[in-house]
């Protein structure tokens, strides 16, 4: 059972997902895969739990689930603090850092420099190199940094590279402002503009962060995938991502239709991004937070945690695509059992947990509807509060209440519902939601529709009951999670 004693054991800890040791945690950065291990750094303040001076945070893992925490990357210098991007293997050498038996690892970050934004300079963010001999584990910096120089925009920032062979060169998406400018390069240390997208397309409520660039396949034909955070803006008030999918040619993005599409719907999925050299699969994490108030949520030691890692893929529904979003496979090696759920005892019983005489901490529930009407998922516990999740057919939407789901004192912009679509044409529906101590994930029609928020109720939930007015489920099962520290 849980003790203080026990790290990762804090009241609003996750135990299925990466959180910091200690201290502040925003952007996943530098998502990489490499001899075996994924790599995960993060922006990172080792100092306070707020936002302070960014280092580059790092953390490893063989599964993408069990994660261990290493010593910082990246530390702040004289060009300024490290804020977001990303991390390349040169297998090829270009850079001349490594050799082609020995390749170094090459992350590519911004450096943003606090002097020169006071003194209300526009070139305070530049690109900035490092390498690594030693699979991520020490950094050098690069002398000739700053690589890519900033020619006058106030927000330029959060590169994000890979190696386009076609073209057999790297191409960096950065985000300037209100738009993505695409850069190429055939070392990482000169860059040229290609091109620039979105002034006229997408969500424009705030400034444009943290974009990807990535190939997906459906029904064997190519399509790339443009993520671009915005903050704030999104379709459920402050951060979220939006994504476009379209053409790539090596210089420039044509997107696919005008309609902005967004990756979550929920309050606390922000700056995600996918890790690179991992083939055809595309694996995705977010920030499980919003600019909102993640400096004021209320947990003690840390301060905020990473989504699930989600597979992305393509799916062609009404006419348009989609990208769907869905808990990584590898989950599945946490998963302590499967529980089948009678719908007769709970329709005597309406607690999941009484039915299957216990209480898990973390878990996934899962059930499918046989028809589209209202329902509702409601966790509550002996303080009265409650968190639901649900579907409101009327609107054909999913949502989060997180209204008297706790404390949310903390912030005016905080308590709440939020909603996302229902894109799904289907006459059933699917329902999988991942519970994890203060996070709920959403992933529902197979991740069509997907939403994350976070909760902080004063006591933990002890009840979890399924509201359907008589509509049918079937497939009900709960799986408890095992802790992953
Ligand atoms: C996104 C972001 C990035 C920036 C970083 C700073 O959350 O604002 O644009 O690089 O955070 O920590």
């Amino acid at each position: 059972q849980r003790t203080a004693t026990i790290p990762y054991n804090e009241p609003y800890r996750p135990q299925a997902h990466f959180s910091p040791k200690e201290k502040w945690m925003n952007d996943p950065n530098g998502m990489v895969y490499y001899k075996g291990t994924y790599h995960l750094f993060f922006q990172h303040y080792p100092a306070a739990t707020v936002w302070g001076p960014m280092h580059w945070g790092h953390a490893v893992s063989k599964d993408l689930v069990h994660w261990k925490q290493l010593p910082i990357a990246l530390y702040p210098d004289k060009l300024g603090y490290i804020f977001s991007g990303s991390v390349v293997v040169d297998e090829r050498n270009t850079s001349g850092f490594g050799t082609k038996d020995k390749p170094a690892m090459i992350a590519i970050f911004t450096h943003h420099d606090p002097k020169g934004e006071k003194a209300g300079s526009a070139k305070f963010q530049n690109q900035s190199i490092a390498y690594s001999l030693d699979e991520g584990l020490t950094w050098t910096k690069y002398k000739g940094n700053p690589v890519l120089k900033n020619p006058g925009i106030k927000d330029f920032r959060d590169p994000k590279v890979f190696w386009y062979s076609p073209g057999s060169k790297w191409i960096m998406s950065l985000a300037t402002k209100d738009r993505i400018t695409f850069y190429s390069s055939p070392d990482l240390k000169t860059w040229k503009k290609e091109s620039e997208f979105g002034q006229v397309l997408g969500a424009h409520g705030g400034v444009w962060e943290c974009p990807d660039l990535f190939p997906l396949k459906i029904n064997g034909k190519e399509y790339w995938v443009l993520l671009v955070s915005i903050n704030p803006g999104g379709p459920n008030k402050g951060s979220a991502t939006q994504y476009f999918v379209g053409h790539f040619d090596g210089g420039k993005f044509t997107p696919i239709g005008s309609q902005t599409k967004w990756i979550d719907f929920g309050p606390d999925n922000y700056a995600g991004v996918t890790f690179g050299n991992t083939g055809n699969r595309k694996v995705f994490m977010g920030w499980m937070s919003n600019w909102l108030y993640a400096n004021q949520v209320p947990t003690l030691k840390w301060r905020n945690a990473m989504t699930i890692p989600r597979e992305l893929s393509l799916k062609l529904t009404a006419g348009d695509i989609w990208l769907t979003s869905y808990p990584v496979e590898e989950l599945e090696k946490i998963v302590a059992k499967t529980i089948k759920v009678d719908a007769g005892l709970l329709a005597k019983d309406n607690n999941v947990f009484s039915v299957i005489k216990q209480t898990p901490a973390q878990y996934l529930l899962k059930f499918n509807t046989l028809a589209i009407k209202d329902y509702a998922v409601i966790l509550s516990n002996t303080a009265g509060e409650r968190l639901i999740v649900g579907f409101d057919a009327k609107n054909s939407r999913y949502y989060i209440d997180r209204t008297k789901a706790g404390l949310s004192t903390f912030s005016k912009q905080f308590a709440g519902k939020s909603y996302a679509p229902r894109l799904s044409l289907s006459p059933t529906s699917n329902f999988e939601l991942l519970v994890d101590a203060s996070s709920v994930e959403l992933f529902a029609d197979g991740g069509l529709s997907s939403m994350t928020g976070v909760y902080f109720p004063k006591k933990p939930y002890t009840r979890l009951s399924i509201v359907n007015n008589g509509m049918e489920i079937e497939k009900l099962q709960i799986q408890p999670l095992k802790s992953i520290w």
